[in-house]
């Protein structure tokens, strides 16, 4: 078995596998020039081939131990009716919102057959080592990114529309169903795991949380689990006091974690319940030197039920020196 997929099942392994956040993208100068040619990050998550090719370029250069299939998880509102554009600088920016228009949750899944497309082609080139993770949002984030229209936004305005406009709930039902659609199609292609990414479930108070979060992750999980037989990975970013109530809650396999949560707590409250994945500083691969490499050996102390990642997505500005070192760390 893969050695990513071991760790996921709960089994502990000599070496500990390793993939990053955002692996696929900026920081890689053969992203840039693809990105270049090709003008429209849309187009370029759209279009299978290019899809596969971004998605195994930094297997190529590193050789992670899983893939994660190059798109974005605003592709599902794209796909539901809302309009959305990535404009240069600027982030994701979307068009108005109306719940009760949007399209079905079938449809949308059906709509995003070209990410099916490109999952199938990563497969079929994929080192025989390597495993393939296919993802999506979690309601709550991508609901917040629907409501805001952008990047960047105050999530007290996102929080008070969940609070009192009556359509919120509706928007979370819709986003539940086409999500669970959507990761079983990229199983179906040829998906190995799945990571739930649920950016924003930091800015929730604890009743939030339960509503927006728990709940609507645990619907999707018992959904895919139903349908397909592949571990699904939570990352519930900055919400690291309510780990093991997410854990058990939302039947997840094992739970990402972001940097701000020690390791050392990781590993003696949330490991014992599902193998875990994290958390070295995306700035720390920045800086470099002793002080990544400290971060890093802080990490990989807690070799067993763990997954080397970052707490965060890599940033562009990032070496690859650096990230090359990481991975030299890693295997060593
Ligand atoms: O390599 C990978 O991790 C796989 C591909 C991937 C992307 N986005 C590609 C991308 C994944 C898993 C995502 C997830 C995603 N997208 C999240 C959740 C994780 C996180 O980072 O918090 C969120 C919130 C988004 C929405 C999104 N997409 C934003 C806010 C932005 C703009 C910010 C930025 O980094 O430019 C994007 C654009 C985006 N998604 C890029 C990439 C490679 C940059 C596009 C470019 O300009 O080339």
């Amino acid at each position: 078995m893969k050695p990513f997929l071991v760790t996921l099942s709960g089994r502990p392994s000599a070496q500990v596998p390793f993939w990053f956040m955002r692996q696929a993208g900026r920081y890689l100068p053969e992203y840039r020039s693809l990105r270049a040619k090709t003008g429209d990050f849309l187009t370029m998550c759209l279009t299978p081939e290019l899809a596969r090719e971004i998605t195994l370029q930094p297997i190529r250069r590193f050789g992670m131990d899983a893939a994660i299939l190059f798109a974005d998880i605003l592709l599902l509102p794209r796909a539901l009716g809302q309009e959305l554009a990535f404009k240069e600088g600027e982030g994701p920016v979307l068009g108005p919102l109306d719940v009760a228009r949007l399209k079905p949750a079938i449809e949308a899944a059906a709509a995003l057959a070209p990410v099916y497309e490109a999952v199938r082609q990563v497969r079929a080139e994929l080192p025989a080592a390597t495993a393939l993770i296919g993802f999506a949002g979690a309601p709550w984030t991508v609901a917040s990114y629907m409501v805001a229209g952008r990047g960047g936004h105050d999530f007290s305005a996102v929080r008070l529309r969940a609070m009192n406009d009556p359509s919120f709930p509706a928007l979370i039902e819709k986003l539940v169903e086409a999500t669970a659609l959507y990761l079983i199609e990229q199983v179906k292609a040829g998906a190995e795991a799945l990571q739930v990414f649920d950016t924003w479930a930091g800015v929730l108070s604890a009743e939030e949380f339960d509503r927006w979060v728990i709940a609507p992750t645990a619907a999707i999980v018992a959904r895919v689990k139903a349908a397909t037989n592949v571990p699904i990975i939570g990352f519930p970013k900055g919400a690291a006091t309510r780990a093991m109530e997410f854990a058990r809650a939302t039947g997840v396999d094992a739970m990402g974690f972001d940097s701000a949560t020690p390791m050392s707590w990781i590993a003696r409250h949330v490991a014992p319940l599902v193998p875990v994945q994290g958390n070295l500083d995306p700035l720390l691969l920045i800086a470099g030197g002793a002080a990544m490499e400290r971060g890093a050996m802080d990490i990989l102390r807690h070799r067993g039920r763990l997954i080397f990642n970052l707490g965060h997505g890599i940033r562009p500005e990032t070496p690859i020196a650096h990230v090359e070192r990481l991975c030299g760390m890693i295997r060593a």
